[in-house]
């Protein structure tokens, strides 16, 4: 299945004094989602936001949300995170032992379900999860801080869930390091759903359309030019 490629700025390199209008200044500027990164301090070494926070950025965009859970346990927290306003909700295969049954409340919350792998974590582990799943986000660094080197060799990772998710109606994710460069091999072995923090944000808000244009530049001339126009 050819899907367009989208580019999910990850506001975790945004302002946090201003995330409010952050968030709407990449969605005005391109962004097909917008990526928010929820980390507990204990399956990741680094803490950041919770529903509160998601909640309030709500009123912000119509920008479809997708929030990548790396906390652990993750179950107690999925209905506050869909309330809050949550489209998509993600959680770690390393998480915990009952990843089947977090895919299936999430879709039972109405929102889109997708399951993480870390660099470390094989591919094989998501197969049994096909049914469940409406997304695989393959992480391209060591999940907990931004601005880190791209894992080249997780893109074997995408291409072995892309060889899994033939015909389906899941979109393979990357996050990590992706930049207009890196961007080009992650699209080659697979991804549509790109991840930016740093390379969308670094700049202000002034670079925040050219930005993302060309991550999307670089996923688009990977596939041999614009994809169809359909999500
Ligand atoms: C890392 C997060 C990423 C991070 C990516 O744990 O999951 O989403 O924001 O940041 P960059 O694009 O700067 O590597
Ligand atoms: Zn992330």
């Amino acid at each position: 299945m050819t899907t367009r490629p989208l580019i999910a700025p990850s506001i975790l390199a945004s302002d946090f004094s201003r995330l409010g209008e952050e968030t709407r200044a990449v969605a005005e500027a391109g962004a097909d989602w917008i990526h928010l990164d929820v980390m507990d301090g204990h399956f990741v070494p680094n803490l950041t936001f919770g529903p509160p926070v998601v909640k309030a950025l709500r009123r912000h965009t119509d920008t479809f949300f997708d929030v990548h859970l790396m906390i652990a346990p993750a179950d107690p927290y999925l209905a506050a995170f869909a309330e809050a306003g949550a489209d998509g909700i993600t959680v770690h295969v390393e998480a915990g032992p009952h990843i089947h049954r977090s895919l299936q409340a999430i879709r039972g919350l109405g929102k889109r379900a997708g399951v993480a792998l870390n660099p470390g974590t094989p591919a094989a582990l998501v197969e049994p999860l096909i049914e469940a799943v409406d997304l695989v986000l393959v992480m391209t660094v060591n999940p907990g801080f931004g601005g880190q080197s791209f894992i080249g060799s997780a893109l074997e990772t995408v291409a072995r869930v892309k060889a899994m998710t033939a015909g389906r109606d899941i979109r393979i994710q990357v996050d990590g390091g992706i930049d207009a460069t890196t961007v080009e091999a992650a699209a080659r072995a697979g991804a549509d759903v790109f991840v930016a923090g740093n390379a969308v944000f670094k700049d202000g808000p002034e670079a925040y359309a050219a930005r993302i244009a060309a991550i999307r530049a670089g996923a688009e001339a990977a596939r041999g030019g614009p994809g169809p126009r359909a999500c």
